[in-house]
């Protein structure tokens, strides 16, 4: 039985559609050094709905420009490549992650809004701690959770299941998904990630953003998403099912350099960040 689920929950990731070839294109641009604004802006206008999402968000009091932009050139100069990177990708992962996912007890839009919240927390870290490139924070914060929606028809039916591990046995929510169904969230976003093609560190970021003290390729990036996840958690931002019941590494903490007293201070300003709905309209 539990043979046939983990081969069925394998086969659900291999079913998932590659990322579309406008977006890896996009990609693509925004990674190789010798590509242009112009490169960058031909590919997005080829795409009417990205156009606009990346007008709106240039002109979001997010970015808090002073005046209007008009053109995909201009708003590539503003947000740079990473961040148009991040928007392209992010618009696309949107229409997975809106479902409602019952297994996980997260509404329609529920799973979008948290993901949401905790890429721009983790963007927010990243600049705090100086790491050099924030956007991929951005964008393993934003996918760290993916693997639910994979997992959810599963979590659904074990509910219970599952539920009495971590009240009744104190065990934490991911083990406890893993003693279960063979695996947790993360394993399942980590293969995801993989069949995406995405760098190494971005699948580490995944696969291990509850437990960033296994991490060995970019212990630094596991770290930022784990603390984002975190404080979306404590801001009780869409926390379903699952909510609090993960364990905090303070390795993170330690990783970053950072006070258990930085927390509250980041906890404070990532109230602020989220203000601004503009930034979660994609
Ligand atoms: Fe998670």
């Amino acid at each position: 039985m539990k043979e046939k689920r983990l081969n069925y929950i394998v086969s659900k990731v291999n079913d998932l559609p590659m990322l579309p070839d406008r977006v890896k294109k996009i990609i693509d641009i925004t990674e190789d050094p010798d590509s242009t604004i112009q490169d960058l802006e031909n590919e997005i206008l080829k795409d009417q709905s990205l156009t606009s999402k990346i007008l709106k968000l240039a002109n979001s009091a997010y970015y808090g420009y002073p005046r209007k932009i008009n053109t995909v050139s201009q708003a590539t100069i503003l947000l740079g490549f990473q961040t148009i990177k991040s928007i392209a990708l992010a618009s696309t992962v949107s229409k997975m992650m809106t479902h409602e996912l019952k297994g996980y007890a997260l509404g329609e839009n529920e799973l979008w809004t948290q993901s949401q919240t905790c890429a721009i927390i983790s963007r927010h870290i990243a600049k705090e701690v100086k790491y050099p490139n924030p956007e991929t924070a951005y964008i393993a914060g934003l996918l760290r959770d993916i693997g639910k929606t994979i997992l959810n028809f599963y979590v659904e039916k074990e509910y219970h299941a599952i539920i009495n591990k971590v009240e009744y046995s104190n065990m934490p929510f991911l083990e406890a998904e893993e003693e279960i169904l063979g695996f947790n969230h993360a394993q399942v976003g980590e293969k995801i990630a993989i069949k995406w093609n995405f760098p190494e560190e971005l699948v580490e970021a995944i696969g291990l953003h509850h437990s960033p003290e296994k991490a060995t390729i970019n212990p630094t990036l596991v770290s930022i998403v784990h603390i984002a996840d975190a404080i979306t958690m404590m801001m009780g931002i869409s926390i379903g099912a699952d909510g609090l019941a993960y364990n905090f590494s303070s390795f993170a903490l330690d990783t970053l350099n950072l006070a258990p007293n930085d927390l509250d201070l980041l906890l404070s300003q990532a109230h602020d960040l989220i203000i601004d709905e503009d930034s979660f309209n994609l």
